[in-house]
């Protein structure tokens, strides 16, 4: 493997040239922190949340699906904690008008002290002192822009299951224990954001709030805890890239009563990807407490009324799809030369097998075009028969398509085809009547 520090420079030209990732209004320059996904990123990042939402929502009988608007009443968010809360430390300079995260590592001094140096224009005594910024982005609805308009975009989606805890209750007829899900876009004006779509301004949450009674958190949590980490692992994961960080006191979030991150091993370092929260009943009451509507649940069998408590797994669809592709990251060496690989379980992969004629000539472009247009209504499947056979084996290792099927002369005689296998570049000749069968059995799981 290359240095770890050339590796996410090496993966970002990658994600652009293979069109897994773009920068957002880049023909402007670029919007900071904000990214678009391309016809290879945005499969790649459904296939992601399809598996999730099938775990979730499709695999259980006790969660029920949601999907909550983005603009909210702004009480949600008082009552929620994030107005008076969702705030980082942040110091300016006054010479160069830069503004830094109070613990950003580039501040070798207190911010505020006339010794400290401002890390970007180099001049001493130019911080101020620690202000708190709320990090969530604001916006006006109606025709007025005033305070009384002010509304907020959704920096989680949790808040969405919250307020429709009774409405999902009543229409679903679940009991507790049960759950809602949701995957949506949340949005945060993150003041260091950075390394490519790991910390963005916009954002997709894949999290799941789990109503439980109390009493019996720990043992939801414990059980929530398990399942995230086998689901992971069914993504191809390599578990040793993988570990746990339990949050210590003065890390926990306002609302939190215990929580423990999952976190990968990045290029850049151990990071945050998911986290499973024990959220008491911090929300559910405070709902209560702010919209004055009753949000206790009766449970019919024994006549007790309590406020639930919240066990939730909280996933960035973006972060999972960074993990995904960090991991699946190889180089090789191919007979000498090297080889870039995205070995994506071919279930992730975007695109599922690429279909080429040998030459272009002899009937083989003509037998390849039948082939890809009779596997296009079963997969995602890519057609190329620009350059040399290995130049387009080597695009699709880098978009990380599991196989290759090549129509050669003997195809036109009788009827078979090559399947180049991208990790182990073994090559299967296979009847082409056979091929969705073929496939079909090499992409399950
Ligand atoms: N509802 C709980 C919650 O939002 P969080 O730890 O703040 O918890 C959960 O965020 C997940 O959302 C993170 O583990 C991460 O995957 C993703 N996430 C948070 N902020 C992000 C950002 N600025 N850019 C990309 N993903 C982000």
């Amino acid at each position: 493997m290359p240095p770890a520090d050339n590796v996410m420079e090496k993966l970002v030209s990658l994600a652009k040239r293979r069109g897994f990732v773009f920068q957002s209004s880049e023909i402007y320059g670029g919007l900071g922190s904000v990214w678009d996904y391309g016809p290879l990123g945005v499969e790649l990042k459904k296939n992601i949340k399809e598996r999730w939402w099938r775990s979730m929502v499709h695999e259980r009988e006790d969660i029920e699906g949601l999907d909550a608007a983005i603009l909210m009443h702004p009480k949600v968010w008082e009552a929620s904690g994030h107005v008076a809360g969702f705030t980082d430390p942040l110091v300016d300079c006054k010479q160069c008008k830069n503004r830094f995260r109070a613990d950003d590592p580039r501040l070798k001094g207190p911010p505020g002290d006339p010794n400290t140096k401002c890390p970007v224009c180099g001049n001493k005594g130019t911080l101020t002192a620690p202000r708190m910024f709320n990090l969530m982005f604001k916006t006006f609805m109606g025709p007025v822009e005033e305070q009384a308009a002010m509304i907020y975009l959704l920096p989680e989606t949790a808040q969405g299951s919250y307020v429709n805890y009774l409405n999902v209750l009543q229409s679903s007829r679940q009991k507790i224990p049960f759950g809602i899900a949701q995957i949506g876009k949340a949005f945060r004006n993150e003041i260091t954001p950075g390394n490519f779509i790991f910390r963005t301004r916009e954002f997709e949450q894949m999290e799941m709030q789990f109503f439980v009674k109390p009493g019996s958190d720990g043992e939801w949590f414990e059980f929530w805890r398990a399942e995230r980490l086998k689901w992971l692992q069914g993504l191809g994961i390599r578990a040793e890239r993988l570990r746990w960080h339990q949050h210590g006191k003065d890390e926990l979030a306002h609302y939190a009563k215990d929580a423990y991150d999952i976190e990968y091993e990045f290029p850049f370092g151990w990071q945050e990807f998911e986290g499973i929260h024990n959220r008491t009943d911090f929300d559910l009451s405070r709902h209560q407490e702010h919209s004055g509507k009753k949000l206790e649940y009766v449970d019919t069998a024994t006549n007790e009324r309590f406020v639930p408590y919240v066990i939730e797994t909280s996933a960035g669809a973006d972060r999972t799809a960074l993990v995904v592709m960090c991991d699946a990251y190889h180089e090789d060496d191919v007979e000498g030369e090297k080889r870039v690989v995205l070995r994506f379980r071919p279930s992730l992969a975007p695109l599922k097998a690429a279909v080429f004629p040998l030459v272009n000539k002899d009937g083989m472009p003509e037998l390849a075009r039948k082939l890809y247009d009779a596997l296009r209504g079963q997969f995602n499947v890519f057609y190329d028969d620009g350059g040399s056979i290995g130049r387009r084996y080597r695009r699709q290792d880098e978009a990380g398509t599991p196989f290759g099927i090549t129509v050669d002369g003997q195809s036109t005689q009788d009827g078979t085809v090559t399947v180049r296998d991208r990790d182990t570049l073994k090559q299967d000749r296979v009847d082409s009547g056979r091929l969705v069968d073929y496939l079909r059995d090499k992409l399950a799981g």
